[in-house]
C-alpha cells in the first residue's frame, strides 16, 4: 500500500502536572516557538487529561493548566500562528483514544519503559489510565494527522508506538488513513537534567524544589538553586568530550549553552579551567536575564485567568475543526454509526 502524502503538521504537548520548569522551556517550548516559523502548521496542547493519570488536586490542576498555557504564550507561542489549547476542551481526544485502546495490543503496552519507570514495583496500584496513556498520546497526534512530533528522547518510544497503532489501524481496516509519524528528537544539550541528580530529567513533579528551576522562580531563588546544584570538585574542563562521565557538570554547561544559544564548546572556551565558584553565578545571571522577561509576562497573563481561558477556548475551536472530521471518518471506517 502506498502512503498518502500528508501536509506537514507538528503536534506536541506538555502535561500540567505542576508548574512549568526550565526543562520544559529549553527542552520543548523554545523549539516549538522556532517551529512556528518553519513553514508547517503547529498544534500545541496542554495535555490535562494525561496529567490525571496520576491523581491531581482539582484546583491545582486548573492552576497548572493555566500556568503552562501562560508559559507558552509568554515564551512566544503565538495563538494566531499556532493552535494552542487544552486537551479536555476537545472531546475527540478521548474518543479516538478509546478506538486506539482497541487497536493497541497489551503486549505493546507491556514494553513501554516509561510505565515501568513510573509505576515501579507498584504497577498493580497504578491507574489503568497510566497504562493506557500512550494510546491517548497516539490519539493526540493522529487526530491532527500530525507528521512531526518534537519531543524529548524519553517520549521516543511513545511516538514509535503511535506509528505502530497507525500502521495496524491502516492494515486492519485496509485504509491509508493515518500517517506514520516521525519523532523529531531534541538535539544534545536540550535535555535538562535534575540539579541534584544528573542522571534524572528535571521534572515538575519531583520531590524537592531544589532539583528544578521553575519558570516563576524569582532571581534570588534561581541563584540559590544554581549555587546549591550538585557538581563535582573538578574545575570545568577545556573540551565537551571531557564531560562524558560528569553528568552534573555537563548539565550546567548545557543549560548555559542553551540559554546563550550557543554550544558547550563555546561555553568551555570561556570557562574551561575555571572553578564552579565563578561559573555558577555567571549561569544564574544568564538564567535570570533570559527568564525574567518570560516570567514577568507569565505573571501578567496569570493575573487575568479568564483571558487565558478565552485563548484556550478559541484554540480548542480551531483544533476541533481539524479533529472532528478525522474522528468522524475514523468512526465510519470502524463501522460505528453516528449522526
Ligand atoms: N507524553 C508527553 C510527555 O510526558 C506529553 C504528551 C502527551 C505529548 N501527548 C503528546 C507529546 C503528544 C507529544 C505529542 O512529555
Amino acid at each position: 500500500m502506498t502512503q498518502t502524502t500528508f501536509t506537514p503538521r507538528a503536534f506536541s504537548g506538555i502535561k500540567p502536572s505542576g508548574g512549568l520548569t526550565l526543562g520544559n522551556y529549553l527542552g520543548a517550548i523554545k523549539r516549538w516557538v522556532a517551529m512556528q516559523d518553519d513553514g508547517m502548521e503547529t498544534v500545541y496542547c496542554v495535555v490535562d487529561m494525561h496529567a490525571i493519570t496520576v491523581w491531581q488536586d482539582p484546583a491545582e490542576l486548573r492552576d497548572a493548566t493555566r500556568e503552562v498555557a501562560a508559559g507558552m504564550l509568554a515564551s512566544g507561542i503565538d495563538p494566531a500562528r499556532s493552535i494552542l489549547f487544552n486537551q479536555a476542551r476537545v472531546a475527540e481526544h478521548a474518543e479516538l483514544a478509546w478506538i486506539f485502546n482497541c487497536v493497541a495490543r497489551v503486549g505493546w503496552m507491556n514494553r513501554m519503559t516509561q510505565f515501568k519507570d513510573k509505576a515501579g514495583k507498584n504497577a498493580e496500584k497504578a491507574s489503568l489510565g497510566l497504562y493506557a496513556y500512550p494510546a491517548l498520546m497516539a490519539a493526540d497526534i493522529l487526530l491532527y494527522h500530525g507528521t512531526h512530533v518534537p519531543v524529548g528522547e524519553d517520549q521516543k518510544q511513545h511516538v514509535e508506538l503511535t506509528r505502530d497503532i497507525a500502521a495496524k489501524f491502516n492494515h486492519d481496516y485496509k485504509v491509508d488513513f493515518f500517517p506514520l509519524t516521525e519523532p523529531v528528537i531534541e538535539g544534545p544539550g536540550m535535555r535538562v537534567m535534575n540539579l541534584r541528580d544528573g542522571s534524572k530529567k528535571m521534572s515538575k513533579s519531583g520531590d524537592s524544589d531544589m532539583e528544578r528551576i521553575n519558570m516563576l522562580d524569582d532571581a534570588d531563588t534561581i541563584a540559590k538553586k544554581f549555587r546549591k546544584a550538585r557538581t563535582d570538585p573538578e574545575p570545568l574542563p577545556e573540551a565537551p568530550a571531557d564531560l562524558a562521565d560528569r553528568p552534573e557538570a555537563k548539565n550546567l554547561i548545557d543549560i548555559y549553552a542553551a540559554l546563550a544559544d550557543t554550544g558547550a564548546e563555546a561555553v568551555l572556551a570561556e570557562f574551561g579551567g575555571e572553578g564552579w565558584g565563578r561559573f555558577k553565578p555567571a549561569l544564574a545571571d544568564l538564567a535570570v536575564d533570559k527568564l525574567a522577561p518570560i516570567s514577568t509576562e507569565m505573571r501578567r497573563l496569570l493575573d487575568d485567568p479568564a483571558e487565558i481561558d478565552r485563548t484556550l477556548a478559541a484554540g480548542a475551536d480551531r483544533a476541533r475543526a481539524i479533529a472532528a472530521p478525522v474522528l468522524a471518518r475514523t468512526y465510519d471506517i470502524v463501522g460505528l454509526l453516528r449522526d
